[in-house]
């Protein structure tokens, strides 16, 4: 026997501050126009001093958490996509779980960069649909600025902070997740790393006088896998489902290039209308992206129930994440 299950609720977190490209140009050598052409990018946040993922996380599951009526108590499994927890160890979803007071809810940290959260809502869907579990919060959070060279232009105008939570809950039969499609090319990983801290390359004097704890990328062989990638997720979702491009009443594809996005809504044939696009006010916030591009969509009444919803995303390892969804509220 297995359950129809789907998102109930969801949520999302900003933090205050603001950091345009104008900003930027005092920064580095770039300029806003550079900035916006190549990429799209006019603003995103960066995170207070005193706050870390996990402080994030906690305001986007609050607001899921109401937005789904369920008590922290009711949840049974965490996972937290992100790429910068608060420490290596504890979990920053088990940080979470204490803050909610979500008793004895398992808890685990998800690392598949930009993608992370569409995994989630793959691995959190299939344990309630295997009736292994009935509630399960999972969550994108990011506080990006902390592991960004902001000495080097290449890289620190294009992320910010944020996160984005769901609740994922039974639903009716034929709602909810309807298909998925998650995958990995490991052989490019090198193309996004963050190469020192880990057991490779442990912290040294070294390590932080060479910027080895900040984002390292090759731009254009990221930009080349998600190019094709994105599109290709898409389809794969879509004949699972046995349902086509027409059939898709909104699109939302991972925020990290707008030139990345309108490439995969040519390659698609699909209309700007239908995809929700928020990279000119918060940038890539790697794993919230999809929650707070979901949350946002649904403040502004572009989630129907019934309405058929491509999530889609590319990122770190380098790793690929579809999901086809049958919106349920
Ligand atoms: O979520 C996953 C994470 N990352 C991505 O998805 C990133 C995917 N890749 C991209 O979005 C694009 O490759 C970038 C936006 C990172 C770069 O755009 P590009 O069109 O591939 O530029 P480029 O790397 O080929 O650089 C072109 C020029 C270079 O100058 P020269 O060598 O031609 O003189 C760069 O040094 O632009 C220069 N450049 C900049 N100029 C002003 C690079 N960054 C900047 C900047 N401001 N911020």
């Amino acid at each position: 026997m297995t359950y129809a299950a789907g998102i109930i609720g969801i949520g999302s977190y900003l933090p205050e501050k603001n950091l345009t490209n104008q900003d930027l140009e005092k920064m580095v050598d770039t300029s806003d126009a550079w900035i916006v052409e190549r990429t799209g990018i006019r603003n995103r946040h960066i995170a207070a001093p005193e706050q870390a993922t996990s402080d994030l996380a906690y305001e986007a599951a609050v607001k899921a958490l109401a937005d789904a009526d369920t008590k922290p108590e009711e949840l049974e499994l965490i996972i937290v996509a992100t790429e910068t927890p608060d420490y290596k160890y504890p979990s920053t979803a088990c940080l979470l779980q204490a803050r909610l007071g979500a008793k004895e809810a398992a808890c685990f940290d998800l690392s598949a960069g930009c993608s992370g959260f569409v995994y989630g809502l793959g691995i959190g869907s299939q344990s309630i649909a295997s009736g292994l579990y009935q509630k399960v919060l999972v969550v994108g959070a990011e506080t990006l600025s902390r592991i960004v060279d902001w000495t080097d232009r290449n890289t620190c105008v294009l992320f910010g902070d944020g996160a984005g939570a769901a609740v994922l809950g039974r639903v009716e039969e034929g709602y909810g997740i309807l298909s998925l499609d998650l995958g990995a090319d490991g052989t490019g990983g090198k193309h996004l790393i963050q190469p020192a801290g880990g057991s490779r390359n442990p912290a040294t004097h070294a390590t932080v006088d060479a910027h080895d704890h900040t984002i390292h990328m090759d731009g254009q062989d990221v930009f080349k896998f998600a190019a094709r990638k994105m599109p290709a997720a898409c389809k794969k979702v879509l004949q699972k489902a046995g349902l086509s491009i027409d059939d898709v009443a909104l699109l939302v594809p991972h925020q990290a290039n707008l030139r990345i996005i309108e490439n995969a809504m040519a390659r698609l044939k699909i209309d700007r209308e239908k995809v929700w696009i928020n990279i000119d006010r918060h940038g890539n916030m790697s794993a919230a992206c999809i929650p707070v591009c979901l949350t946002e969509a649904r403040d502004a009444g572009r989630l129907k129930k019934g309405d058929n919803v491509i999530a889609v995303a590319f990122g770190a390892g380098l790793t690929w994440a579809g999901a086809l969804l049958k919106w349920a509220k």
